[in-house]
């Protein structure tokens, strides 16, 4: 099989590794790709925004299948575009990647087929947003509707936060993305992610993972794409598992068929472990990122025919098989991300792959033969282990092997697994 895999995050440098496994692969092309991907993948610089250039692209190398890694090109409809043009293609069209493009469309769907998730209301005008949170009282969680780069949602504990919070979406601080917003309410518990794929009918659990979001150790400061992940994540225990599948996951992909949105890619639910039990706070349309890198060091099938069931309706005939191991990935990331930060900075070493351990290249490039760090997140150290906490070791011991004067890092990744793992 002929591949073309899009996007160029530490989320495709992983599913290129593993894609590249496949005894079905024949080639793979990536666009644009990284450095890292380049150790799998022929890199290509395609214009993603032009979806005639993929589609010729595709016609011209005989691609057979497409798998678009990150959701903006999804919400862009690059999926419509490939499958109208013939192309099997991994990913939802850009009618259910609402789910994650619009929150207040995941709400309504709720509302709609009695999934768990906190009360809420739309609003598109600031004054009657805030007498609805003058009536609900803090703490209340202030939503811009659109893609925000994981920034426009505003966890306000206090009545004052909530009201500014509301004032900066319609002021335009999200652009179009908060000219619609949803005032929720505040759900308290421990989160988690619950990794799903759908064909449109079928709807399959892979694994679970919990990521952290916080750029400073015991998830303190600012929000961020996520400093690191492991997976399992030991609050979704089999009960809980089934219970999610039943209550949230079944009825969505029932919701989307029914309303002609049927879903077909991968997606997550992120989570909130409340005393009443598992509540949807949002789903993304894609892999995380970090997650995907924690989860394909523990896929143990090959991928590439999962992914392809997927995309073409057959995914009742296929089963995924785990490592019963722990991954944890440590994010190296740009001193001061996720605020401003030095571009093109050097980065002298990456250490190779060892048996359990590897390092997945993020915001990477290579300029005039050097690599160098060109975005905010940069490299995932990604280790197995037997346990969390043995992940953990070798992932911060294949970490201190990188060389590059302006990474940081947490140092805390997998915190509260590895303090229940050493409580008993
Ligand atoms: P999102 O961009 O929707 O993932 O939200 C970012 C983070 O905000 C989530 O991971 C949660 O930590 C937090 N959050 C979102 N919605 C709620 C809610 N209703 N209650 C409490 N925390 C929330
Ligand atoms: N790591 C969170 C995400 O990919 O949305």
């Amino acid at each position: 099989m002929k591949v073309l895999l899009i996007g160029s995050g530490g989320r495709e440098h992983a599913l290129a590794w593993k894609i590249a496994q496949s005894p079905r692969l024949e080639h793979l092309y990536a666009a644009p790709g990284n450095p890292g991907i380049a150790e799998h993948a022929t890199l290509v610089s395609l214009d993603i925004e032009d979806h005639a250039a993929v589609i010729s692209f595709t016609k011209d190398k005989n691609i057979d299948f497409v798998v678009i890694g990150p959701e903006a090109p999804l919400v862009a409809g690059l999926a419509d575009d490939l499958c109208a043009a013939g192309i099997a293609t991994f990913g939802p069209s850009k009618a259910a990647a609402q789910l994650e493009g619009s929150k207040g469309f995941t709400k309504d769907l709720c509302a709609r087929y009695d999934i768990p998730t906190g009360a809420y209301q739309r609003f598109k005008s600031a004054e009657p947003a805030k007498a609805y949170v003058r009536e609900q009282g803090a703490p209340i969680v202030i939503k811009a509707d659109g893609l925000a780069a994981g920034k426009g949602v505003t966890v306000a504990m206090s009545e004052a936060d909530a009201l500014a919070a509301i004032d900066d979406c319609f002021d335009g601080a999200f652009g179009a993305a908060g000219a619609e917003v949803v005032v929720e309410a505040f759900l308290d518990g421990e989160e988690a992610s619950f990794f799903c794929l759908s064909d449109g009918k079928t709807a399959l659990a892979l694994a679970t993972a919990q990521d952290h979001k916080r750029v400073g150790d015991g998830d303190t400061g600012p929000n961020t794409g996520g400093m690191g992940a492991y997976s399992p994540a030991p609050v979704m225990t089999p009960a809980i598992v089934e219970r999610t599948m039943k209550d949230i996951i079944e009825p969505t992909i029932k919701g989307m068929a029914r309303d002609g949105n049927p879903f077909s890619g991968v997606f997550f639910a992120g989570l909130m472990m409340t005393q009443k039990g598992p509540e949807l706070i949002e789903y993304n349309v894609r892999f995380g990122d970090p997650e995907c890198q924690v989860l394909m060091m523990r896929l143990k099938s090959d991928l590439l025919p999962i992914l392809y069931a997927t995309a073409t309706g057959t995914l009742d005939q296929v089963t995924v098989e785990w490592s019963d191991d722990a991954a944890l990935t440590v994010v190296l990331a740009s001193k001061g991300y996720p605020a401003s930060y030095d571009k093109n900075t050097p980065i002298a070493h990456v250490p190779d792959a060892r048996e359990d351990a590897k390092v997945f290249h993020a915001g990477t490039a290579l300029k005039d033969g050097q690599l160098v760090a060109t975005g905010g997140r940069v490299l995932n150290v990604t280790a197995l282990g037997k346990t969390v906490t043995e992940a953990q070791a070798r992932a911060y011991a294949l970490a201190k092997d990188v060389t590059w004067d302006n990474g940081f890092s947490r140092s805390d990744i997998g915190w509260q697994a590895v303090a229940r793992e050493n409580a008993t």
